[in-house]
């Protein structure tokens, strides 16, 4: 306590990497390898970007540099508990002094697993956030080549847990990249459907950041320039993949969006997604789509000048409106920006069906960020917001 005889409040604004921003840096990864002493490195990626020819390049400048090379790609798009095991085998196996993890969030959020456990052993079920890995992690470096997840810059992990149908989460600094190599040319050539999905759960990083309960006036400053990049260059991306300024524009906001999520929290929005991504897979950039309208009218009552800045940051409140008619506003453009960048309807989604959504509004409910949500949640409410998704 300090000497004031009151306790302190405080909170902490905690970057665990060094980010290193631009076009063509990721055609530095051999120097960073080098810079980190690395002799034996294991690429944690998926057979998507092999095949896209993201990988190869990176095979080269460690080659080059005489650095002895493992691929792991058994990733899938929500990493399974099963997989990280394979990863931590495979490292360990191959005495691997560095790990380079190429990818979107899958892999990134893999390969943070595994470091852990390369070291420590078990399973990720043994370390759900609040544990904390004893022995040091294998050290990370993460390329992202999606603009959304902003995993190069967290400390989190998400992991499916294939025995319960459920995503746990691994919270440890030190499994977070020591250094990320963000480089909005390996996004170039993504996919529009991958670059709308991806981009709506930066999108949402965003704005469940700066809205949910654990927000701060770092976590706001970011959280609201990153709306504002996202909500400039997000349909541009996805209607012209070559734009560059879109491309840099996303690949910024979302590694913006990242450092404000990271030190603030998610809330509803991603306790669905998680919910459903864990029983159905269904892509977690789409899940928060569906229902990130929804929730944000749903919360707007709760705090509604912060909704208004929401609508402000993004562009799309009129200097008369009120703070209501604003939050509105943003709501109405979060559901046609999701239409405009092709997210398919709730009843599209393969499997979804409505005599599972009171097991996901159980589970969405249990989730640890439901607490951060600006209005209280419960089930019933859970339950209303699947129900207004399934009919809209
Ligand atoms: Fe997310």
């Amino acid at each position: 306590m300090p000497a004031s005889g009151k306790s302190a409040v405080y909170r902490t604004f905690l970057l665990p990497g060094e980010m290193r921003f631009g076009w063509g840096v990721s055609e530095t990864a051999g120097e960073v390898a080098a810079e980190l002493g690395a002799g034996r490195v294991t690429i944690v990626t998926d057979a998507g970007l092999i095949a896209a020819g993201l990988v190869q390049p990176v095979q080269q400048q460690l080659r080059d540099r005489r650095i002895d090379t493992l691929v792991f790609s058994q990733v899938s798009p929500n990493p399974r508990d099963t997989e990280v095991l394979l990863a931590a085998e495979a490292m360990a196996e191959h005495q691997s002094d560095l790990v380079i993890a190429i990818g979107g969030g899958s892999p990134i959020d893999l390969a943070k697993a595994a470091v852990g456990i390369a070291t420590n052993g078990g399973a990720p079920q043994d370390w759900v956030a609040p544990a904390t890995f004893p022995a040091k992690p294998l050290p990370l470096v993460a390329i992202p080549t999606t603009a959304g997840t902003g995993s190069e810059v967290t400390r989190s992990s998400v992991i499916n847990d294939t025995t319960r149908n459920i995503k746990i989460s691994l919270r440890d600094s030190r499994i977070a990249a020591v250094i990320g190599l963000v480089d909005p040319g390996l996004t170039m050539g993504l996919p529009a459907h991958l670059t709308a999905s991806t981009g709506m759960d930066a999108l949402t990083h965003a704005i469940e950041a700066y809205t949910c309960k654990r927000a701060t006036p770092v976590t706001d400053a970011l959280a609201l320039h990153a709306m504002k990049l996202i909500a400039e260059n997000l349909d541009a991306a996805v209607q012209d993949g070559s734009n560059r300024d879109a491309r840099e524009g996303m690949m910024l906001g979302s590694m913006i969006a990242g450092m404000a999520f990271s030190n603030s929290d998610v809330a509803s929005v991603h306790c669905i997604a998680e919910a459903i991504g864990g029983r159905y897979d269904t892509p977690h950039g789409v899940a928060n789509s569906l229902f990130l309208p929804f929730l944000f009218q749903h919360n707007a009552t709760a705090d509604i000048e912060r909704h208004a800045d929401v609508a402000r940051a993004l562009g799309v409140a009129q200097p008369e409106q009120s703070a209501a008619d604003a939050a509105q506003s943003a709501a109405d453009y979060l559901v046609s920006l999701g239409q405009s960048i092709g997210i398919p309807p709730l009843k599209a989604i393969p499997r979804i069906k409505p005599e599972d959504f009171p097991w996901i509004a159980a589970a969405s409910f249990q989730n640890l960020s439901n607490g951060s949500s600006a209005r209280e949640m419960d089930e019933a409410a859970y339950l209303s917001i699947l129900d207004s998704a399934w009919n809209a």
